[in-house]
Parts: structure tokens; C-alpha cells; sequence
């Protein structure tokens, strides 16, 4: 079997890539817009970039109608974002933030979670979520027509904020975080279930 990506529709290459492409972390990514509104989503389309200088990257689709997501005009607006990491009790929360909700709704309230002055950034942080990273833009990328098409957005961590006791001296306790995953459409996975393999080095 062999897929081309120029015969495939938006949705069936969404679908390979959701099913393919697994685990994948969640950024629960709060925002603000140029109106002072509080703002959440999840994103899975997510990953660490480069360690030093910290880039992380995220894929931002466009709505159906074409239109940008309010992550990503508030994120052109206020040049930042905080990642917040998504843990099993969040889960029920960021599947709620994942409603398109009009961009006069404060999500925060509307989920149910509170929101946190960052340090660094205008960006809330989710004072529920054991690790936030304040993130500032370097740059966004725009691929494809407008309705099918999307944008790249990276950004800078600048400061980290971990719960002390997630914190083993040189990384997170990742046992305890019980950080979630996302695999294809509707299905999750937990971080508990894991295996150990020594590094081989030459
Ligand atoms: C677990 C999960 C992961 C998601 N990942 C992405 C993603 O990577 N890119 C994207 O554009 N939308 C993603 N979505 C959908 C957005 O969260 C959704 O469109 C949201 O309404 C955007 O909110 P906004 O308009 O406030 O930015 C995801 C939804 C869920 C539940």
C-alpha cells in the first residue's frame, strides 16, 4: 500500500497523520486577545524544537470556514503563549476547551479552571496544570490555501514553572505527572505504562 499525499483529501491526511503519528503530547495553549479575553485549546500537533535556545513548535488549523483560530490571532496579537502540560485530571477540562467557542468567551471560566498571571508574558497560565512554559513568538510559518491550509507557529519557553514536588533535582518525576497523550480522533493514552532501555553508545 502506498499513499500520495496529492490524491489525499484534507480529512483522510489528517487522518493518516492522527493515526500514524502517536503518542503525541498535548500543549494546552493559553492566550490572550486584543479585547483582555482569556483563551485555551488543545493542540497535538506539538513538539519540543531545538533544546537551547528552547523552541517549541506548534500546527494551528484554520476553522472550516477558512478562518484563523483564536489561538493563533491572539498569539499574532500579543506575540505570546503559555503552554500548559495536560495531566489526567485535566482531561475532561481540555476536551471542553476544545469547543469553538466565539472569541468573547472567556475559556478559562467556561471550563472551569483558573487562571494565573504569568511573569514574563500577557498570556494566563492554568494555575491547575503541575508545569507551565511561558512562551514568547519567534516566528510563524504559513503553508497551503487558506481553507485547507494552516500555520506553524514557534515560540521561545522563557521561564518554566514546575510544581516542586514533580521536580527529582534534574528532571520531572514523570511517574507522577501522569501526563495524557493523544493517539487517533477519540482515543488517549497515559504516560504510566512505560519500559526501560539502557542507551547504546559506541
Ligand atoms: C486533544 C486535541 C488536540 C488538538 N490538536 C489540535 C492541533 O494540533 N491543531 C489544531 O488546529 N487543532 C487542534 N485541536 C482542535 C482545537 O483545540 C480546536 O479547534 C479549538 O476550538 C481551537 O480553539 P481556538 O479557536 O480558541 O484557538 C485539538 C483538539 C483536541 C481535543
Amino acid at each position: 500500500m502506498k499513499l500520495n499525499p496529492a490524491n489525499l483529501n484534507k480529512r483522510d491526511l489528517y487522518k493518516f497523520f492522527v493515526t500514524a503519528i502517536i503518542p503525541r503530547p498535548i500543549a494546552f495553549v493559553s492566550t490572550i486577545s486584543e479585547n483582555g479575553v482569556f483563551n485555551l485549546a488543545p493542540f497535538s500537533f506539538f513538539a519540543p524544537l531545538c533544546s537551547k535556545p528552547a523552541i517549541v513548535g506548534l500546527g494551528i488549523g484554520r476553522k472550516k470556514d477558512g478562518q484563523k483560530k483564536d489561538t493563533l490571532r491572539n498569539i499574532e496579537f500579543s506575540k505570546d503563549f503559555v503552554i500548559n502540560v495536560v495531566t489526567e485530571t485535566l482531561a475532561e477540562a481540555m476536551n471542553q476547551a476544545s469547543v469553538e467557542y466565539p472569541s468573547d468567551v472567556d475559556e478559562f471560566k467556561e471550563v472551569g479552571l483558573k487562571p494565573v498571571k504569568a511573569d514574563l508574558v500577557k498570556a494566563p497560565m492554568v494555575a491547575e496544570s503541575p508545569i507551565n512554559m511561558e512562551c514568547k513568538l519567534v516566528q510563524i510559518l504559513e503553508f497551503g490555501e487558506s481553507h485547507t491550509g494552516g500555520h506553524v507557529v514557534m515560540g521561545e519557553v522563557v521561564l518554566i514553572h514546575v510544581k516542586d514536588e514533580l521536580w527529582a533535582g534534574s528532571h520531572i518525576d514523570i511517574s507522577d505527572l501522569k501526563a495524557i497523550g493523544r493517539l487517533g480522533e477519540d482515543l488517549y493514552c497515559r504516560t504510566t505504562d512505560t519500559f526501560e532501555m539502557k542507551r547504546v553508545y559506541r
